[in-house]
């Protein structure tokens, strides 16, 4: 059975497609066959970062309407062989928890991993569909904005009882912590309170990589930030591979 993993944050554009992207990319390379599912409804993006633009046939669309299974639906990535993604429709369409729910049990005897995207905006189908994930991954960067909204996301989680979450603080740099806003990790981490898993400095090799749809440098800070997430995920003590002081 698989472990379904909910990546999620109260601000948007905090990193959530790119932490779906980089994670899906380093589980499948550690040989875990994962599977992305996109929720962003009419704001798809994961075709463009693994470069397959052209070559998705169904999405998300074609599950609601009853065209394809979810399954049939799903394709796979070529720079990855065990990385396989469900993308969303490119047009707004009506959809319910319970729809998810469905897809996700329908395939989730394939993957050993699956990764959703919770996309932008928080409205209540967020929280239903969270509420079946295995683990809940808050995102957030040091940006204050960004940290009072990940600790209010995440009280509402713990509120309806989701006690599996865990943090990544993403797009650090050497410059932000000790600045005047940031003086440590800690303090982020105290301040949205949720146990940190992982680090993902802000890391422009990614950002080329991810817009330009080729796979993620070796030599990617954000690369190995990942790759040692993905270790945790598993159970791995790896230590952080960001230096801040
Ligand atoms: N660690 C990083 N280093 C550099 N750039 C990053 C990093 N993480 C994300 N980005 C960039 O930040 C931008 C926003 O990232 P992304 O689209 O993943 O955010 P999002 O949370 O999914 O946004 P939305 O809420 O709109 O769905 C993108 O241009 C992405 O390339
Ligand atoms: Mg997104």
């Amino acid at each position: 059975m698989s472990k379904i993993i909910a990546i999620t944050s109260g601000k948007g554009g905090t990193g959530k497609s790119t932490v779906c992207a980089g994670l899906g990319y380093t589980l499948a390379k550690q040989g875990h066959r994962t599977l992305i599912i996109e929720l962003d409804f009419g704001l798809r993006c994961l075709d463009i970062i693994f470069g397959v633009e052209d070559n998705i046939k169904y999405d998300l669309g074609d599950v609601l309407s009853g065209k394809k299974t979810a399954l049939e639906a799903v394709a796979q990535i070529p720079m990855a062989s065990n990385l396989n993604i469900l993308c969303a429709p490119k047009t707004l369409t009506a959809v319910n928890a319970e729809q998810i729910v469905e897809i996700c049990r329908s395939v989730k005897k394939y993957f050993e991993y699956i990764i959703i995207d919770t996309g932008a905006g928080i409205n209540s189908h967020v929280f239903d569909i969270v509420e079946q994930a295995n683990l809940i991954l808050v995102i957030s960067t040091p940006d204050p904005v960004c940290i009072r909204d990940a600790s209010l996301m995440s009280d509402e989680f713990y509120n309806r009882g989701n006690k599996s979450q865990r943090l990544i603080i993403n797009k650090i740099s050497k410059r932000i912590i000790g600045s005047e806003l940031i003086s440590n990790l800690d303090e982020i981490i105290d301040k949205v309170g949720v146990q940190l898993i992982g680090v993902i400095p802000d890391d422009f090799k990614m950002t080329v990589a991810t817009g330009k749809g080729t796979p993620i440098p070796t030599d990617s800070e954000a690369l190995k930030a990942f790759d040692a997430i993905s270790k945790r995920l598993g159970g791995e003590f790896v230590p952080l591979t960001v230096k801040t002081v």
